[in-house]
């Protein structure tokens, strides 16, 4: 039997549990808008055309910030095709995912479906095929009150109030040879101080992400935030990272400890983003956006190829998630959570259908991937402070990290308790858990839930929905305080004061 500790003390804190944390992304990409979270036709639908199955599920996922309209279509997109009657609007080719895009839901209506949702809208400009101007026409149409033309245009289409949108991306992942308009460093840091600079004459309380790199391994990797925050740092307040993982030739091990580069990642970024503000001899302190983060089985796209025939919403990268990449994603979560520092605002790629945690049946039924459960428990039970936690927990060998440990984790403490968040890597067996909470005083266990399945490839489907779900953890003693934790499992244990 593997054994671990972990030593829980609330005189060592990281940061407050940012809510943003708990942000994600709908993209006009696959079925993530249209049959995702628009679909007038669908028995739910609400009077604006949403599904409100999907709206519900939006709500118990407990998803803070919501990023639109991507992504790599956002580099290619005019967001005046997306305002006005509906049937006045254009349709348009989408070179990023090789579609059609009608153009029956922009900005408008996504802001009203952020409102029915209860999420922050967070919104990125075109800077690959557009620049200053058109990002200043779109920030007076959302949040300029009325009396100029574009804010009088926001009224005249529905909307009295500005949108009000606070945090803004300065384009998407312009380090990457896929992205229209793509840019090198200069080039993009340029553009986005400039872009930056203007919108702060609008507003200079607006919150700005500068485009960092599209994952750890692009050859740019390190050289590109350096020369972007060297153009931008007194005009941005993140950096964005954008990570995705997915399991490489049977090598599940590795894939388990994919957190182990997420980490890498953060670390590399905000030693350069400090090593920048020293060099410039700034105090201002520059956080991280971790504004795209999932498993993504992106070789079966790249397989699959993009659509040859310009369709309408088709289905892309819709995986089907089991328990080991539920698993991988509690992990990388974890991660996100003990780098709260730094790390201030994070969205899940994507929300509905498209590598997502919620997927839906056109004109049927809405359900919760694997995935689904240990965002929506993290997102309900972490509050208060992240406490600094050190496990100390057996090794095990991977092919891509060396020596990882078996147990990964993170907690909470505030006013409703104190909250573990734990990750058995095992493969071959379970693993105990001691809590060591005498910095506590009293407390007990109030709830335990384990998220696992002798098959690590077991998947929900429509039919069988909660085939994976979190399920009551009978294996808790109290003296000492011990959980039993499942191999390969995703693991929450809540403590309160007898
Ligand atoms: O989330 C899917 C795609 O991944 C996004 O459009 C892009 O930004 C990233 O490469």
């Amino acid at each position: 039997m593997h054994q671990a500790t972990i030593t829980l003390d609330p005189a060592f804190t990281v940061a407050p549990v940012r809510r943003r944390t708990f942000g994600a992304f709908v993209e006009h990409l696959g079925r993530c808008v249209y049959t995702g979270i628009y679909e007038p036709d669908h028995p739910t639908a609400d009077d604006d055309g949403f599904r409100r199955d999907v709206l519900d599920l939006t709500r118990e996922l407990g998803v803070s910030t919501v990023r639109y309209p991507g992504g790599n279509f956002v580099s290619g997109y005019r967001w005046e095709d997306g305002i006005g009657p509906k049937e006045q609007r254009p349709r348009r080719l989408d070179l990023a995912w090789h579609s059609t895009e009608t153009n029956e839901v922009g900005v408008d209506e996504f802001v009203r479906w952020c409102r029915k949702a209860g999420v922050e809208p967070m919104m990125a400009l075109n800077l690959g095929t557009r620049g200053i101007a058109e990002a200043l026409d779109l920030l007076e149409y959302c949040n300029h009150p009325s009396g100029t033309a574009l804010s009088d245009l926001r009224v005249a289409n529905g909307a009295k109030e500005p949108h009000g949108i606070r945090m803004w991306c300065l384009g998407n992942e312009m380090d990457g040879p896929w992205q229209t308009g793509h840019k090198t460093a200069r080039e993009y840091g340029r553009l986005a101080a400039e872009t930056a600079r203007a919108m702060r004459m609008v507003d200079p309380a607006l919150e700005l992400v500068a485009c960092g790199s599209s994952s750890s391994s692009m050859p740019t990797f390190g050289a590109w935030e350096a020369e972007v925050l060297e153009e931008t740092y007194e005009l941005v307040d993140f950096i964005s990272c954008h990570a995705y993982y997915e399991e490489h030739d049977g090598d599940l091990g590795s894939f388990l400890a994919s957190d182990t580069d997420m980490q890498y990642f953060i670390s590399s970024v905000v030693a350069t983003a400090d090593h920048v503000g020293a060099r410039l001899k700034s105090r201002k302190r520059i956080d991280i956006s971790f504004d795209e983060w999932n498993v993504w089985y992106q070789s079966r796209f790249k397989d699959a190829g993009a659509p040859e025939d310009w369709p309408v919403a088709p289905r892309l990268l819709e995986d089907h998630y089991h328990l080991a990449d539920a698993v991988t994603f509690g992990g990388l979560l974890i991660t996100l959570l003990r780098n709260s520092d730094r790390v201030t605002a994070a969205s899940l790629a994507q929300l509905v259908n498209v590598i997502a945690p919620i997927m839906t049946e056109p004109g049927g039924r809405a359900w919760r991937q694997t995935t689904f459960h240990p965002f929506a428990q993290t997102s309900r039970y972490a509050s208060g402070d992240v406490l600094r936690v050190e496990p100390v927990s057996p090794l095990y060998e991977t092919k891509a990290y060396g020596e990882v440990p078996l147990v990964h984790a993170v907690a909470t403490h505030g006013e409703d308790g104190t909250t573990i968040f734990a990750v058995n890597r095992s493969m071959d067996g379970p693993l105990s858990l001691e809590i060591d909470a005498r910095a506590l005083g009293a407390v007990r266990v109030a709830e335990a839930t384990t998220m696992t399945d002798p098959d690590v490839y077991a998947r929900n489907t429509a039919d069988e929905p909660d085939r994976v779900a979190p399920r009551p953890n009978p294996d808790v003693e109290h003296e000492p305080l011990r959980v039993l934790l499942p191999p390969v499992s995703w693991n929450v244990i809540r403590l309160t004061t007898p």
